[in-house]
């Protein structure tokens, strides 16, 4: 082959890549150019080579490595020179399998041939098992020749199954070849199975993924408008009796803390603490004496508890708080604060050493 002659024919051609799309390609040379592609475009240099002229070096360089791997088989063009931006090589007869297969039935000695072209993948050690139809020829004698091999090496990412060529078959002989393999090699076709099935339940997921995320949103939203029934602070009646409560609950932790450090008796200070508190409360509603004279039943009704501290030691503002409920029964039977009266006694667990109330309330 004339190099030099190749030289200044390549001089005059300018190829520039596109995102996205084929190449630009400016071409004063007297090659004529039949193909071209998103790394370069082809010419027809003699009647068995052809030159294909790259828009960068990286991709003229890894087409070249990935040729001159497969350079002792029979399944890639041959190489005859290499420029910076070029490749002259072995014009490929046939037809592509893209244009062979729309009028041709994938045969079973058809898919022999293109798993024995992964086998030879494999052994020059291309990362990339797998090939698009169109960039496969069947020739004349029936063998194979693959052309656009930049791809198959310097891979970042790679496919455990020839998912390009798979898929690039379409769907029925997609099918036909794996029935094919299936038949020709059992084991592989397991495996591409395997990976096939995943690839289905990556997508599955995906799409629980997707359609979830939405749901997610909707529910925090919900939960955010839900979560303000929690909030105590608009009704400033009911924010004052939580905010006395929880400050008797500090309160009695912190005076028990003292005593105990004093070295009283934890019992004896709970029972003093308790009996302060229901006097302080029954006082509040001017019952004082509650708590010291016989209890009188004015009415039948009876609010029998049984609890905490807390419960018992809130008597006095459990009528202030008035809930709905209670501002009906009031507001039906009529009956004034000063009417209750009760009767607490004040237990110990003996196993946990809390505190039980006991009592009734009677009106
Ligand atoms: N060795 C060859 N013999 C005959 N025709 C060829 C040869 N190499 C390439 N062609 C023709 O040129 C076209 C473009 O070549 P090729 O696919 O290698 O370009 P590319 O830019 O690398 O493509 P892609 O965008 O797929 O990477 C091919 O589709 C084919 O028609
Ligand atoms: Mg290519």
């Amino acid at each position: 082959m004339d190099t030099e002659q190749l030289k200044k024919q390549m001089k005059k051609i300018k190829v520039k890549n596109v995102l996205n799309a084929d190449v630009e390609v400016e071409n004063n040379s007297s090659l004529q150019m039949i193909g071209k592609g998103r790394q370069g475009a082809v010419f027809q240099y003699s009647d068995d080579i052809c030159v294909k002229v790259f828009g960068n070096q990286e991709d003229c360089d890894r087409e070249y490595y990935a040729l001159s791997l497969g350079k002792n088989t029979d399944l890639f063009p041959k190489v005859h020179a290499k420029g910076k931006l070029y490749i002259a090589m072995d014009f490929v007869r046939g037809v592509d399998l893209r244009e062979y297969l729309q009028s041709q039935p994938l045969t079973e000695e058809l898919s022999n041939k293109l798993i024995q072209m992964l086998i030879v993948f494999k052994e020059i050690g291309y990362e990339r098992i797998d090939h698009h139809k169109r960039q496969i020829y069947l020739q004349e004698d029936g063998s194979l020749k693959v052309i656009d091999v930049a791809r198959t090496v310097w891979r970042d990412r790679v496919y455990p199954y020839p998912r390009k060529l798979l898929n690039s078959l379409g769907a029925e002989n997609k099918e036909v070849f794996l029935s094919h393999v299936q038949a020709l090699a059992p084991e592989l076709y397991k495996e591409w199975l395997h990976y096939i099935q995943m690839e289905e339940l990556s997508r599955e997921i995906y799409q629980v993924v997707l359609n979830e995320a939405p749901d997610k949103e909707k529910q925090k939203e919900a939960l955010k408008m839900e979560s303000n029934k929690l909030l105590t602070r608009d009704d400033e009646k009911n924010y004052v009796v939580l905010l006395e409560g929880l400050m008797h609950k500090v309160f009695k932790e912190e005076w028990i803390k003292t005593m105990l450090a004093r070295g009283e008796d934890p019992y004896k200070v709970m029972e003093e603490i308790d009996k302060y508190w229901v006097e302080r409360e029954l006082e509040s509603i001017g019952m004082k004496e509650a708590t010291s004279i016989p209890i009188k039943i004015q009415k039948e009704k009876k609010h029998r508890f049984v609890g905490f501290p807390e419960s018992a030691s809130r008597f006095g503002t459990r009528i202030a708080k008035k809930t709905k409920y209670e501002k009906k029964a009031k507001s039906q039977s009529k009956i004034k604060d000063k009417d209750f009266k009760k009767e607490i006694k004040v237990k110990y667990n003996k196993e946990s050493g809390r505190k039980i109330y006991t009592g009734i309330i009677k009106r």
